[in-house]
């Protein structure tokens, strides 16, 4: 959701603002802007659109400067235009100013500030900030910082930079990330490392109400109360060729051919000698003895990994498993208590809804553990425990490779507490992990025969509507399967528990209607046989998903795709994969904006 990137250097700041807006494209895509210092004025130059339309209108104008902030936007308050993008000046163009977040109290800070006779130029929250530091500006912008912040109610990300103090960089941050860089006679602040790391991968992670001063070969850091803070440096261990698409089209295949690295990169350095360990995590058999319940929170498609996470914890744990919208358990009055186990999964770490039912759940006495991708964000650092997922930075908005490592930490999760609460035998023990290793070898068999699943996707992506079936895990990866259909290729789907669809939706299904049915299931697949030929009978035209071991599955169906065949709780790790290729070729014969696709943010970090 929207982009930050500030310079200060011995270099030029245009080129290098530009350069990390294009890393930073994915997090929002309305409209762009940067302000540089030239000397003499603080000059801001914006355009609505795609970066692209900034780096035209660029082309034709000199901005040289050795201090600037940029901005690529993600429309919340105001619509997407030149006049509501950032950065944002203020009224005496003393101020320029970038924000991620929403400012909740701008209405009534609005209206004073008007009544003080001061001019609003855009439709913006963020206006808010820039008018209130020119009001309370003392010759010190540490101080007017200071006085801002304590005034402003709501999340942010503030870049900041000041006229009268040229070589200064100024960033804070509540509820919404924001990193420095630490370089050589150069720093950087960003809203993520993606960003920098072609610059440096040395970054500092600021937490609520910390302010960085940055200047280009010293940085500091205060609290709210003006008090200096020490911060520690963090090294990146992944290169910038992440941020690139290295001879992909896009960054969504990119990601999805990544994903046998990926998990294994997440699953290897956790299983010594057989068994599976988690750092800094103990969960022993008297304290999982305790929970009652286990409730899964999370957004989007980390909710679906929640989704199967409930079948395979209620399955192996026998214990009661929860799965909650985050947007939706944070106002609900959740039943939760000191022995509910929470569990928070999320891509980014920065979903301001899954943190806020985190802090919901621990006000109420959970204890959080949190499946994370991003290290040190700020559900990382709120919850009890975290167990990180190492898919590195992910850029296509419609998660791939997030989504696969978030899976397979839930299964090491599953097998880990079945053992310790003796629900799993020394030999099924064995045999999970042997197909847990599997799992990535598994996947490169099914991405080489991505061929087959273009040819399907070329069939198919004329159509208006297509209905995902499942039962058990089955279902939950149909969950995924549709929403990454919706998100990236703007087709209507829905995805359907199949015994279910007879109630109601199945008088959707009309002569051509695509039925994905997806009958990995063993235990399931002669009642997904039935489901096929229900929807069948009404005209559909199935294509069928299931395991190698069930080719009977032909007799049925119009089309198939096979996975391996492995156990039914890996399963899902299998089937989920040939669904986003699906997703991914039905949106490349369209000729959608793939790793962009319209109306998404990647990180939702609003509410
Ligand atoms: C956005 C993204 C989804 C993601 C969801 C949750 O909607 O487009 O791909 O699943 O946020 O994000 P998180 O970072 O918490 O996993």
């Amino acid at each position: 959701m929207c982009g930050i990137i500030g310079y200060v250097g011995y270099d030029q700041a245009t080129p290098l603002l530009l350069d990390g807006l294009k890393k930073l494209e994915y997090r929002g895509y309305d409209s762009a802007g940067i302000a540089v210092y030239d000397g003499n004025l603080i000059k801001i130059v914006k355009a609505k659109g795609r970066l692209k339309s900034l780096c035209d209108k660029l082309s034709a104008i000199s901005l040289e400067g050795h201090l600037g902030i940029g901005h690529t936007r993600w429309a919340t308050h105001g619509k997407p235009s030149e006049k509501n993008s950032h950065p944002i000046a203020s009224a005496s163009k003393n101020f320029a100013v970038v924000h991620n977040g929403i400012i909740e109290n701008y209405l009534c800070l609005k209206e004073n500030l008007i009544k003080k006779g001061i001019n609003f130029e855009s439709e913006t929250d963020s206006e808010v900030v820039a008018q209130l530091l020119d009001l309370y500006y003392d010759g010190d912008v540490l101080n007017t910082v200071i006085k801002v912040i304590n005034i402003i109610e709501g999340s942010y990300a503030l870049g900041i930079i000041c006229k009268n103090e040229p070589e200064t960089l100024v960033a804070v941050k509540k509820s919404s990330p924001l990193i420095v860089g630490v370089g050589k006679n150069e720093n950087f602040i960003a809203s993520d490392a993606t960003a920098i790391v072609s610059r440096t991968k040395n970054i500092i992670r600021l937490k609520d109400e910390e302010i960085a001063i940055v200047n280009k070969d010293n940085i500091k850091f205060y609290d709210k109360n003006k008090n200096l803070i020490s911060k520690d440096v963090f090294h990146i261990d992944w290169d910038v060729s992440v941020a690139e698409k290295s001879g992909y089209e896009h960054f969504m295949l990119k990601e999805i051919m990544e994903q046998p690295k990926a998990i294994m990169d997440t699953i290897k350095p956790r299983i010594k000698d057989g068994k599976i360990f988690f750092d800094g995590i103990s969960l022993s058999k008297e304290k999982l003895g305790n929970i009652n319940k286990i409730c899964i929170l999370a957004c989007g498609s980390a909710y679906h990994v929640g989704y199967v996470a409930k079948y395979i914890f209620e399955k192996m744990l026998r214990k009661t498993v929860e799965i909650d919208v985050a947007s939706e358990f944070r106002y609900m009055n959740p039943i939760v208590d000191k022995n509910t186990m929470v569990i928070a999964i999320s891509q980014s770490g920065e979903t301001a809804d899954t943190l806020a039912a985190i802090r919901e759940a621990k006000k109420l006495g959970a204890q959080a553990l949190s499946i994370v991708n991003v290290v040190g964000s700020s559900i990382a650092n709120e919850s009890d425990s975290v167990i990180y997922t190492w898919a590195g930075p992910e850029i296509a908005v419609a998660t791939t490779k997030a989504y696969s490592t978030q899976l397979s930490v839930i299964y090491m999760l599953a097998i880990y507490m079945a053992d310790k609460l003796s629900k799993v035998s020394y030999e099924q023990y064995n045999s999970y992990i042997k197909d847990l290793m599997k799992i990535p070898s598994e996947i490169e068999k099914i991405l080489s025969g991505h061929n087959l699943i273009k040819t399907l996707a070329k069939k198919f992506y004329n159509c208006k509507n297509v209905f995902f079936i499942g039962r058990n895990t089955d279902y939950a990866v149909s969950l995924e399967g549709s929403l990454k259909l919706k998100e990236i290729s703007y087709i209507h789907s829905e995805a359907y528990p199949a015994g279910e669809l007879k109630h109601g939706t199945i008088s959707l299904i009309e002569d051509g209607t695509l039925v994905v049915a997806l009958a990995t299931n063993d235990l399931l697949y002669e009642k997904m046989i039935s489901n096929i030929k229900e929807v069948k009978a009404r005209g559909a035209t199935v294509l069928t998903l299931t395991s190698q071991k069930h080719k009977d599955i032909e007799s049925v169906s119009d089309f198939n795709i096979y996975v391996p065949d492995i156990s039914d709780i890996m399963v899902p790790s299998l089937s989920v994969v040939p669904l986003q290729l699906f997703s991914y070729y039905i949106a490349y014969f369209k000729n959608c904006d793939i790793d962009k696709p319209r109306n998404l943010a990647k990180s939702v970090t609003v509410e």
